[in-house]
């Protein structure tokens, strides 16, 4: 086998929340982000969707968008709903909260070889626990939100960094 055209696969990872327009587009978006300026775009592929198909090919919420905007984070996503699929196509679905976890759960096909996290199992401050739906709120729970999903990431990619023996630029 000629070692040098072999290229591994890209790891797939899916963020999940309920309408696909607060919290998992701001997790990929913030993700994505830090994949590219860890120069590992042609190694790690993220998306993101909701459990419900409330927002199916909407726009995040603006106030999603607002805060993304805020930090300097690209954002363009289109809503998407979870699929059965999804535990096959994806390496990775990381929820939000335990009420993803259920409703991910009535989905899951019994050849399902994604790993399913919650975010919060990468958190430095309250692990496993829950990211607060900010959609019932005001612009503060974006903020909040946004700070999660920031320090969730950074400790997940450093967490696929070493599993998967990549290299950061
Ligand atoms: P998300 O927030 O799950 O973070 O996108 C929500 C957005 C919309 C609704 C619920 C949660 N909704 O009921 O329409």
């Amino acid at each position: 086998m000629d070692t040098n055209s072999y290229t591994s696969p890209m790891i797939k990872v899916m963020f999940v929340c309920l309408g696909n327009i607060c919290r998992s587009p701001l997790a990929e978006a913030v993700f994505a982000k830090r994949v590219k300026d860890a120069g590992l775009t042609d190694k790690i592929v993220v998306a993101s969707c909701g459990t419900a198909a409330y927002h199916i090919g909407e726009a995040p919420d603006p106030r999603t968008i607002a805060v993304a905007e805020k930090h300097r984070i690209p954002i363009n996503h289109k809503g998407k709903q979870l699929k059965s699929e999804d535990f096959i196509t994806y390496d990775y679905l990381l929820v939000m909260d335990d009420s993803n976890a259920q409703n991910a759960e009535k989905v899951k096909p019994e050849k399902a070889s994604a790993q399913v996290f919650k975010i919060r199992d990468f958190d430095t401050e309250d692990e496993g626990s829950d990211v607060a739906d900010p959609w019932f709120g005001d612009e503060d729970g974006f903020e909040v939100c946004y700070q999660t999903v920031e320090r969730c990431t950074g400790e997940f990619l450093h967490f696929l960094v070493k599993k998967h023996n990549l290299t950061e630029a």
